[in-house]
């Protein structure tokens, strides 16, 4: 912009002093050709022409055109009675100095009609000619008669444009310059941004949501008196600030957990003891009234179910705290078969059905804990659906590295409303009925943790009618184990 500004300025003024400089050669050669001013001798100039004074008169009127003073190219006319008569333009000098110097040639029609068409005033005027390019034009009156002189403009048009090509070139090099050693300065202005940035990235990806808080990425030092070193400090102490705050979430959680386990672990034992001291009474020699036994029934089958519950709250509050699993090479066909076994003793009413691929199937994990993710989706198939239901146990292969287990029943189905929390803990449908049935809500809660203990996935897809869970393990290819068939059993 500037340059631009200067550039126009700069030229506006050369333009205007190579314009008065060629006004002034013109004004020159108009003087030589139309001689001194008219005085009182020549009341008429117009009138009179180069004929009436042969006293001044030259001998060759047009002699002004290679005159000193007069550049090659300059063009004369004389006027007579207002009308334009000889004109002629210097086309060349010869190097003969016998012959004559200077050669003129006369214009043709269309060039004298541009010189007649200049305004007749004292003003100097440009003018286009045509095939000879712009001239400086004026009328020039004196003792010689009236005459129209002009100076070409080509040196002045070539200058000008010699001149804005400079500027051009100039401009557009200190433009490629400056914004080269813009994008370096803004470069190395931003290299400690780039800093900043980086750390972010790095804090956004790590696993914060869960687990001990490892927030060690801090924004390298820089300078305070910046502002992108101002920034960094601001980041710096927002991360020590995220740090604190989440060791403190973790600290809690572990004392949270570390509470439920224990307390889960203390009431093993008097639940036991509950349990067995109302079996003994309720066996014992001692004879005792019906109501007396109910109430010790009542009891017994609670403690189990309390015990159970126990059970299930140690188990999730040690998967938290990420107990390492007893992890063993576990053929999971056979966990599979047990499984269904169990169910099949537990749930007569409902038809059993085991479906296995030809070949092996084992994963890497802990066998206890698989055959309980078993148990558990199949005691739901038993406990939430009708007697009679059929329940299909499927035991496949997906793709080169997993193993997927699929308990399929054909019972009522999970409500939509508690499907997508149907994972969660103490997540039940019916509660009431539920609870009479020695439920709790924990079963598919423990069968996910298991899972993604083990490095797998669980999940649920349900519509009346086909309720289908899916544990999805990573698989070890074992071949050494033996062949399996395909086993359908009804
Ligand atoms: N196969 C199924 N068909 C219909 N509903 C199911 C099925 N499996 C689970 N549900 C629903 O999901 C709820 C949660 O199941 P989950 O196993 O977590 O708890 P639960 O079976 O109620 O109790 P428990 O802790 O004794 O297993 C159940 O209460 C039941 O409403
Ligand atoms: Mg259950």
């Amino acid at each position: 912009m500037v340059a631009a500004v200067i550039g126009t300025v700069t030229t506006i003024a050369f333009r205007s002093y190579l314009y008065d400089q060629a006004d002034g050669r013109l004004r020159e050669v108009a003087g030589r050709a139309a001689g001194p001013q008219p005085t009182t001798l020549l009341p008429d100039p117009d009138r009179g022409g180069p004929a009436s004074f042969d006293g001044l008169r030259l001998k060759d009127p047009m002699g002004f055109l290679v005159g000193p003073g007069a550049p090659l190219g300059t063009v004369g006319a004389v006027l007579l009675d207002g009308e334009l008569q000889t004109a002629a333009v210097s086309t060349e000098v010869a190097d003969d100095t016998e012959g004559p110097r200077y050669k003129l040639r006369t214009l043709d029609e269309q060039q004298r009609a541009a010189l007649a068409a200049v305004p007749r005033d004292d003003a100097p005027h440009t003018a286009e000619l045509p095939g000879l390019g712009s001239y400086r034009v004026a009328y020039a009156v004196g003792v010689n008669g009236t005459y129209l002189v002009g100076t070409p403009l080509a040196e002045v048009d070539d200058a000008l444009s010699t001149l804005i090509v400079v500027e051009l070139s100039v401009t557009g090099a200190g433009l490629v310059a400056a914004s080269l050693a813009g994008t370096v300065l803004v470069r190395i202005a931003l290299r400690p941004l780039r800093r900043v940035a980086a750390t972010a990235t790095q804090v956004a990806e790590l696993p914060l949501h869960s687990g001990e808080p490892v927030l060690h990425q801090r924004v390298p030092e820089a300078d305070p008196r910046t502002e992108v070193g101002q920034v960094g400090a601001a980041i710096n102490r927002m991360l020590d600030h995220v740090h604190a705050a989440l060791n403190a979430r973790q600290q809690s959680e572990t004392r949270v957990r570390r509470f439920v386990a224990d307390a889960s672990h203390e009431l093993r034992t008097p639940l036991a003891s509950i349990r067995g001291y109302a079996e003994l009474t309720r066996r014992g020699p001692e004879e005792c009234g019906p109501d007396t036994r109910h109430a010790l029934g009542r009891i017994e089958s609670e403690a189990v179910r309390m015990t159970g519950l126990v059970e299930d709250l140690l188990l999730l509050a040690r998967l938290d705290a990420g107990r390492p699993l007893d992890v063993v090479e576990t053929d999971l066909s056979a966990l599979v078969v047990d499984a269904v076994s169990d169910a099949r003793a537990a749930g007569p009413g409902h038809g059993w059905r085991v479906e296995l691929p030809a070949e092996p199937v084992c994963v890497r994990g802990d066998s206890a804990r698989l055959h309980q993710v078993l148990l558990n989706l199949l005691g739901n198939a038993r406990a939430h659906t009708p007697p009679g239901t059929k329940v299909t146990a499927r035991l496949r292969i997906e793709g080169a590295d997993a193993a997927v287990v699929d308990v399929e029943d054909e019972g009522p189905g999970i409500p939509a409303e508690l499907l997508p929390h149907v994972f969660e803990r103490f997540a039940r449908g019916d509660a009431s009925r539920s609870r009479h049935a020695g439920s709790t809500g924990l079963g598919l809660s423990i069968v996910r943790a298991v899972v993604a203990a083990h490095g797998g996935a669980a999940s649920v897809d349900s519509v009346p009618g086909r309720t289908t869970f899916s544990v999805r393990l990573p698989r070890t290819q074992d071949t050494s184990q033996p062949d399996h068939r395909l086993i359908t059993q009804a």
